[in-house]
């Protein structure tokens, strides 16, 4: 038999080192960046920002970025290449189209099949000149420009990343900057504007709505930036924790951002014991400890209001659905469609594949917990070379002495190259 038990230090936050390095390389000076996710989508960032000039060393376990001020890109002599990585496109073009420089983005087969006209409609209103392929993918040209014109900008589509992008594009702009956005996103680039002290203004409009303005061009002193334990990855041993049956552990130093912890309110609704102990803060974002024991959990459903919340984690919410008594039902999973990969389309598969009842209505599924699946056989699963549906399934397969064998392992270095090496120190044979 098998448990989880014990500690392991998770690994930096993606989200926040991306931008940890790219705020970093528009300060003017020396910034130290600890703790920063070395994964392959984080590395994506950091040579495209060495493309564009930037120096970046690692010393002992830190990073140092030599930041250029805002507007210190240079003309980069080679195609910017951001492998899988969705975040590192759509933040570094928007942050490249308010400097004077030719770049072109490209991306593997799975980023050049998602939307890039989503952000560059917005930075074509305001005067970037932008080719795209197919009129909406990669690779993608773009001329940048100091004197694009600040305008209002109203995003009617959830995105953190879109969001992140007219900010960063805004900070070398002469001008005002307004963003709206008509439903809340995740607020890591807002929090570490705050930090190193950039001024802004933030407000909300209604309940789930906000404005953002920013008065360019900047100038953002160096400060030094450490980057929390990230959530989403640390969600994948929460619910191992939960589903495995005498399981018991303690995860430290995590980022608590309440724009990025809804899934543990989720998994407590469905009778997860997890206790969350704040500890402190670190550069602007609150960290602390969560401990989970093994639960007994039942389906509920998950309002499509808090999709923006839980876009990382539905692939591991769902495995929490597969062990609960009852069904659980999700709604408006639309924006999973255009992640790394459909991830509809990836969950309800390799449940279906499994033996589960699922049901996928439009944007909505529904799965039905059962633990009288029994796996004899290996099963082969579809991780469609998508990091989050390849652990989500590693966790799963636990449960069925690792019987599910996924075709694509590799991918999961996209975010979490400890993943493995963390899950096997956490895991007890008895
Ligand atoms: C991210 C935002 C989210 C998330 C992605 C990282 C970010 O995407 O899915 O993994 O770092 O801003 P959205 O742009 O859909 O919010």
């Amino acid at each position: 038999m098998l448990k989880l038990k014990g500690s392991v230090k998770i690994s930096g936050d993606k989200s926040i080192s991306h931008r940890a390095l790219i705020f970093a390389s528009l300060a003017t000076g020396r910034v130290k960046i600890s703790n920063l996710l070395e994964s392959d989508d984080v590395m994506r960032t950091l040579n495209i920002l060495k493309k564009l000039g930037i120096k970046i060393v690692k010393k002992e376990k830190d990073w140092l970025v030599y930041g250029n001020g805002t507007g210190g890109y240079i003309q980069p002599t080679q195609v910017l290449d951001c492998g899988n990585s969705g975040t590192t496109s759509r933040l570094m073009i928007g942050a490249v189209s308010s400097n004077p420089i030719r770049c072109t983005f490209i991306g593997d087969n799975s980023l050049s099949k998602r939307s890039m006209s989503r952000l560059t409609v917005f930075l074509e209103k305001i005067g970037a000149e932008v080719s795209l392929t197919k009129k909406d993918f990669l690779p993608l040209h773009i001329k940048g420009d100091t004197n694009l014109i600040p305008m209002e900008h109203i995003m009617l589509k959830a995105s953190a990343q879109v969001k992140s992008a007219l900010i960063l594009s805004a900070l070398n702009l002469h001008g005002t900057t307004k963003i709206i956005e008509t439903r809340n996103t995740r607020d890591h680039t807002e929090r570490l504007m705050s930090y190193l002290n950039i001024k802004f203004k933030k407000k909300a409009l209604t309940k789930n709505s906000t404005l953002i303005e920013l008065n360019g061009p900047f100038e953002i002193k160096p400060r030094n930036i450490t980057v929390a334990s990230d959530p989403s990855s640390a969600a994948f041993f929460i619910v191992g924790a939960l589903i495995i049956p005498n399981s018991n552990i303690t995860l430290k130093n995590i980022a608590l951002n309440k724009t990025r912890i809804a899934f543990i309110d989720i998994l407590k609704k469905m009778g997860g014991i997890i206790k969350v102990k704040k500890t402190s803060s670190v550069s602007g974002e609150s960290v602390g400890d969560i401990k989970i024991s093994h639960s007994i959990l039942k389906g509920i459903k998950i309002k499509a209001s808090l999709s923006p919340y839980l876009i990382d984690e539905y692939p591991i919410l769902s495995i929490a659905a597969t062990q609960a008594k009852g069904v659980t039902i999700m709604e408006g999973l639309s924006e999973l469609r255009h992640k790394e990969s459909d991830r509809i389309k990836s969950i309800t598969t390799n449940l279906s594949k499994l033996g589960f009842s699922i049901n996928n209505k439009k944007d909505n599924i529904s799965i039905k917990g059962s633990k009288n699946i029994k796996i004899n056989n290996q099963v082969r699963i579809k991780t469609y070379g998508d990091h989050r549906i390849a652990m989500a399934f590693s966790i799963l397969s636990l449960l069925y002495e690792n019987k599910l064998v996924l075709d694509d392992e590799a991918c999961i270095s996209v975010s979490y190259p400890n993943f493995k090496r963390h899950l096997n120190e956490l895991s007890i044979l008895y």
